[in-house]
Order: C-alpha cells, then structure tokens, then sequence
C-alpha cells in the first residue's frame, strides 16, 4: 500500500514538474512581444484563474482593469489572455473590419461543441463568415424583427400556451420548466417546424439533455483554460462532447432525414432545416453546372447543419430564458415597478385584449423596464470569448497570435458614467423628460448581445420573445413572491453564464 502511496507521490511531483516546465517555457515567449499589456503575473500553471472568484469572475476582472486599465492581461491557465473593460475598448477591438480579433479561441468548448464548426462557435478558417450571413439571412426570413411572419405566429401561439398552463396553477410554483419549455419550443418550431406538448416525453428528454449541455458548459469553464484536464478522468471534459453529440446523433439527425425525405427546392423554407437544404442543393447544383469542382469552398454539407442547428438551440434557449427569469425575479422584487408597466399597458391597450408587437412603440416604461432587467440581470457578463487570429496590435500593445480576447460585458453594464448608481434597479433612467425611451441608452444595454462583428445574431428574435411574453404574464397576471418582495434574492448560480436561483412564484388573475 505504501509503495502504492509512494509511486503515485512521484507521478505527481513529476507531472507537477512537467507542467511548470511548459508554463514556464509558454511564459518566456514573452520576451518576443515588446510590448504586451500590463497585467497580473500569476501563478504557474493556473494563470490568474486562482484570482477570480468562480460565481463572479467579472467583477474581479473589472477591479483588475482599475489597477491595470481597460486593456490588461494575464494567464488563464495556459491560454494568454486579454480582458478589454469598457465599451469603446470593445468596440474599437471586435469591430475591426480586418477581422484579426473575430475569431473563437483553441479552447475545450469550441472544441467539444462542434471542432470549431458551426456559428457561434466556428472558427474564421471554417466559413464562418458564410455561416453567420447564412444564419442572419435564415432567421430574418423567417420573421426575425418584422411584426409580420412565421416568427411572430410562433411566439404568439407559444405565449397563448403558456399563459394557459400557468393559468391553471393556483399555488405557488417554480416557473423555471415553464419559461425554458416556452422558449425552446418556439425555436423548436422555427428550426424543426413543430412545436411539442410540454408533457412530450421525447420534449422532456431534450429539455433535459440541453439543460446538460448548459450545466456542463459551465464544468468546461475552467476545463477550457487547463488544457491537461482532458486526461483526467471525471472532470467533465469529455461529458460536454459526449451530450452534444447524442442530440445531433438523436433527435437532430432524425428531424433532418425526415425533412429531407419531403424536401422541395422550388418551395419557400417553412423552417431553418429548409433553408438550410436549400442552400446546400444550390451549392450542389452550382457544382455539377461548374463540372463537379466546387465554385468557391463552402461549409455546406450535412455535418454542418447538425453543428448549425445545436448552435441555434445552445446560443439561443437557455440565453432567453435565463433573461426571462431574470425578470421574473425583477417583476416580484420591484413590485412597484409591476405596477407602474400594468397601469401603462391598461392605459394603452386597455383591459379588452391581450398587448402584442404592434403596442410596444407606445410602451415607454414597458420598454424601459425590459432594458433594465437585461442590464441588470446581466445573464452572459464575460460574453463569449473571441481569439486573435494573427499577431496583431491594439491601441500599441502585441497581441500574439492565438491570444483569448475576454470582453467585460458586466464592465459595460455597470459603468457608472452611463448608468448612474448601477447597483440600483432604476427602469426610469431610460426615460427623457418627454416620457420617450432613451433609444441610444437601450442600444447600450443591449451590449449584453456582444459588441462588434460577432455580435448575436438572434438578438431581434429574443427581444421579440422577451416583450410578449413579458407583457402577456402582467397584463393578466399578478406575479407575486410567496414570501414577499424582501424573500426574492437576485444572487446568481455564478460562473460564465448568471443563472437565476431556484425560485416560486405565484400568479393570480387580474
Ligand atoms: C437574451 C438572449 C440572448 C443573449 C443575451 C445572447 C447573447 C449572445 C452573445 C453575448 C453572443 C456572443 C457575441 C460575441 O461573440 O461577441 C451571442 C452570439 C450568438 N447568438 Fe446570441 N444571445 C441571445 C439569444 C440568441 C438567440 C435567440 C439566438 C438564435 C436564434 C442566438 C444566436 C446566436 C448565435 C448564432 C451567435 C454567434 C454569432 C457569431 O459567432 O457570429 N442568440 N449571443
């Protein structure tokens, strides 16, 4: 047992050695680049990831950047990194048009999600320009940002079913299954066509498994920056990799197969999945009429739109609903703030009809309040992380090539030159003297959308989604605190993303 005791003892001192040694070797890179930003050393092996607290590493890189200024750097285990800390920092930086800091970093998750294929996770080299304008075009046709289309008729049908379900709930309930269900099937009917019934078996399998895919998402965190804990056992490297792939092995593959069986070029996509075999039989048609040589290189084909389509579900559930739930929690702890969206929404639409997309320019405080919720719930507060494609420089430093670039979007919601006192829920401050919403105030809210070249793509849709299915809850509802505002905590189940706690809530009809 104690030679058993012993070998592990050297096996340990002698990886620890290892790795030092490759930290080291890493670090003394350094001396090529002249002029690196200022930053912590920190330790081997780990970087600063020691000095970043797990729940909230944001604000311990904003207290950084007052040390080191907007731009520093540091280690985050392995990978060099550089924090960017205030807007006009990450404007200039991911709005360049040469693209240099576009790019996903080599990390775990990239990786394991879909080998840096994809959209929100695809690297420059893998067409991610043609997939992004691809992704846009697809979700703008399908209703993205317009009053009319098949995006509105999804979200309002899907509201209607979820005011229904609440309705008959007479207690105090946990609504986080209704939100997550409310919104992952309006993308269920965007991407696939067809919506499920929330007690669908097959449904609650997927709910599930993207609830995985998010809880270890946040496991890959840390794995991301400690490259080597690929080869350790249990610590959720692979389980990441190993979730994406049974749902686009599952359900993905089958829903694709069998659009595929009915598929028709000459008619209009009815959903993503169509649009997306459409742009591949137009590649493929391109091909045969240029003598079976490809045009130009694509990333069309079939392995594509599965990554495509978990993209779609991974960038755009659990981000809404988080948001959702947030507001939830602001809706009950500031209940006079409730009050005051209920008494503009029975002044403007009255008590005769549910509000819809049409009512929201003549909804200032409405909209004041859901900007206020976004910036204040601050749901993705380091965004996700881009990468420095060659060796560059920004405002004089070296960037070397393969730097991760994080940009503090909880800095930039929290700035207190734009938004006074910020620790203060204040719908008000987008408001002017004339009763109109600040339009510019709210663009920089919607910073929570990154900032620049890669900025999300499905904004417009989770807007859309946010004011209905906010304004249909209070225009019918009270949603009160079983326990009153004071019970309601907005702490956060930190770490990259700022996920709600668990919580009740109880509604009563108007
Ligand atoms: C409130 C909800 C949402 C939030 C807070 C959010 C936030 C973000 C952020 C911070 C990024 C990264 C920006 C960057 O890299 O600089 C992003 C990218 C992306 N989002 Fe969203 N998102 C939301 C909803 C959605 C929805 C509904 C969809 C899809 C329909 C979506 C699809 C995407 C995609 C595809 C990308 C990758 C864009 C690219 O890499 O070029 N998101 N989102």
């Amino acid at each position: 047992m104690s030679l058993l005791t012993d070998y592990y003892g050297v096996a340990l001192a002698v990886l620890s050695l290892v790795l030092t040694l490759i930290w080291y070797l890493k670090n003394s890179s350094s001396w090529r680049y002249r002029n690196l930003p200022p930053g912590p050393l920190g330790l081997p092996i780990l970087g600063i990831l020691p000095y970043l607290d797990e729940k909230n590493p944001s604000v311990d890189v904003l207290r950084m950047s007052k040390r080191y200024g907007p731009i520093f750097g540091g280690f985050l285990g392995s990978h060099r990194a550089v924090f960017l800390n205030d807007y006009d920092t990450i404007k200039e930086t991911f709005a360049r048009t040469d693209d240099v800091f576009s790019d996903r970093p080599r990390i775990a998750i990239f990786e394991l999600y879909s080998d840096g294929q994809g959209v929100a996770c695809c690297y420059l080299e893998n067409h991610w320009k043609e997939q992004r304008r691809f992704t846009l075009r697809a979700l703008r046709n399908y209703g993205m940002g317009r009053l009319q289309g098949s995006l509105r008729n999804a979200i309002d049908v899907e509201v209607s079913h979820l005011m229904t379900a609440m309705s008959k709930i007479k207690k105090p309930f946990d609504p986080r299954i209704y939100v997550e269900s409310a919104v992952c099937n309006i993308t269920c009917k965007m991407v696939f066509g067809r919506r499920y019934e929330y007690e669908d078996a097959q449904f609650t399998e997927f709910l599930h498994n993207l609830e995985k895919i998010f809880e270890l998402s946040g496991v890959a965190g840390v794995v991301n920056y400690l490259s080597w804990m690929k080869y350790v056992p249990f610590s959720g490297y692979h389980a990441l990799g190993d979730c994406v792939r049974h749902l686009e092995n599952g359900l993905f593959t089958k829903e694709c197969e069998e659009h595929q069986k009915v598929f028709d070029p000459n008619r209009s996509p009815r959903d993503l999945i169509e649009a997306f075999l459409l742009e591949l039989h137009k590649k493929q048609q391109e091909k045969v009429e240029n003598n079976g040589e490809d045009m130009r290189p694509t990333g069309f084909n079939h392995q594509q739109m599965l990554h495509f389509i978990a993209d779609v579900f991974a960038a755009g559930t659990d981000t809404t609903a988080s948001t959702l739930k947030w507001s939830l929690i602001h809706l009950m702890k500031f209940e006079d703030e409730q009050r005051k969206i209920q008494e503009e929404l029975d002044h403007v639409i009255g008590r005769d009809r549910m509000p819809s997309l049409e009512d929201k320019p003549n909804l200032p405080y409405t909209q004041a309040f859901l900007a206020e919720s976004l910036r204040y719930g601050c749901a993705g507060p380091l965004g996700v992380p881009h990468g420095a494609k060659d060796d560059t420089k920004l405002r004089g430093y070296d960037i070397p090539k393969g730097t991760v670039i994080v940009a503090n979007l909880y800095a930039v919601l929290y700035d207190p030159k734009v938004f006074p006192e910020p620790d203060k829920f204040n719908p008000s401050r987008f408001i002017d003297e004339e009763g109109r919403v600040k339009t510019s105030l709210i663009e920089r809210a919607h910073s929570q959308f990154g900032i620049g070249r890669r900025q999300c793509v499905g904004m417009d849709m989770a807007l859309m989604e946010r004011f209905v299915f906010i304004t249909n809850l209070i225009h019918r509802f009270n949603a009160r605190a079983p326990n009153g505002p004071d019970s309601v905590t907005i702490d956060a189940r930190g770490g990259l993303a700022f996920v709600p706690m668990p919580f009740e809530m109880q509604l009563t009809e108007r």
